[in-house]
């Protein structure tokens, strides 16, 4: 039940804390430097050549961020969407491990590219909400993200559950395959025993609403993010055009000169995610818009240099790279969720949208 919520969507938002803490409990030591996996035991993942994430929409996002997170930490890694693997999928051997990032386990096109995949003679995991799911069933193994049930059809809790799951899988590969992780360990797991409450600090303290209201009358929303920041920027405008009906876009911070550009004004407010991978180049960016006119919303810690440049600001606590997209994406959330509210959609069931689309 929603309880004290208006919309399940503000309910999910806000139980992040617990689906995070639910997602890493039992998984991190970050005093012993140490991930467990349940069933993978140290050197499970010794064989994997390369890893091909495939997914659709809010999980693609997640999967994209994975795919980052694998590459940083020295892995051969891409993600395909779901739907365009009977395509374009990448070649494929028995050193390919397929990850199926799915929150139902149950997206057609997400289970036609993991059978794909098998039938390929890939390696085949899933990451997954559902337990029991068709997925979970058929891949060859299953990693489960626990965010608990996800009501609202736009997916909140179980992108942030997905993209630590897939964090702490790119550096059990990495650990199995070379013998140690590719970042200082103890310091990643501690700065992620501590997201939780980085979490609700963002839900207690965040100006979204007003934010929202600032920028209600707009034509179009754009959202811009490097390395990390880019799924997150992506996730950012489909949520925001899934439930508010407004136009928005999400990109590269440095493709906005390659075309976006042209259509930036003052109508056109532009959200930049700070998340400490080059953000003097996505500050620049950022400003070439605002010298068109555009409102720039800057998201980032309140010392970041962005705060001086831009219009407004969301503020999130200063973490790692790692993690400063899960903190800027909540603050997205609620942007999204409050703009939908002041046009007065039905923001737990968007109009032509299912919660798990079982058709390709
Ligand atoms: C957007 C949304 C969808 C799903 C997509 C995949 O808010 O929820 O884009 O992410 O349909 O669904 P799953 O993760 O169940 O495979």
């Amino acid at each position: 039940a929603k309880g004290e919520y208006d919309h399940f969507m503000k309910k999910e938002i806000t139980e992040q804390p617990t689906s995070l803490a639910q997602a890493i409990e039992g998984r991190i030591d970050p005093q012993a430097g140490r991930i467990d996996l349940e069933a993978f035991d140290d050197g499970a993942f010794a064989d994997v050549g390369s890893v091909q994430l495939v997914a659709c929409g809010t999980s693609y996002h997640a999967a994209l961020y994975g795919a980052f997170a694998l590459r940083d930490a020295g892995i051969q890694a891409t993600a395909v969407l779901a739907n365009e693997y009977s395509v374009a999928a990448p070649p494929v051997d028995d050193e390919t491990l397929v990850v199926a990032v799915t929150q139902s386990g149950e997206t057609a096109d997400t289970l036609q590219a993991l059978r794909l995949a098998d039938a390929a003679g890939a390696e085949t995991l899933t990451v997954t909400n559902v337990v029991g799911s068709t997925a979970a069933r058929e891949a060859d193994d299953a990693l489960f993200i626990r965010a608990g049930p996800e009501i609202g059809v736009a997916a909140t809790k179980t992108f942030s559950s997905q993209v630590v799951m897939l964090t702490l899988l790119a550096q059990r590969i990495s650990t199995d395959l070379t013998g140690e992780a590719s970042v200082d360990l103890e310091s990643l797991l501690a700065d992620l025993s501590r997201l939780p409450d980085k979490i609700e600090r963002v839900l207690e303290e965040s100006n979204a609403e007003r934010i929202a209201r600032q920028y209600e009358d707009c034509v179009s929303y754009f959202f811009i993010g490097r390395g990390l920041g880019y799924p997150v920027a992506l996730e950012g405008a489909l949520k925001f055009k899934e439930i508010t009906y407004e136009h928005a876009e999400g990109f590269a911070s440095g493709e906005l000169k390659h075309g976006p550009l042209a259509l930036v004004t003052p109508q056109t407010p532009v959200f930049a995610i700070f998340s400490g991978q080059e953000d003097e180049k996505t500050l620049k960016n950022a400003e070439e818009a605002q010298t068109r006119g555009a409102p720039v919303i800057a998201i980032c810690p309140d010392d970041h240099p962005a705060v001086e440049v831009a219009t407004d600001h969301l503020s999130i606590p200063d973490t790692r790279s790692e993690l400063a997209g899960l903190l800027a994406n909540v603050q997205l959330q609620l942007v999204s969720y409050h703009a939908a509210n002041l046009l007065d959609r039905p923001i737990d069931k968007p109009r032509n949208l299912a919660k798990s689309v079982t058709v390709e």
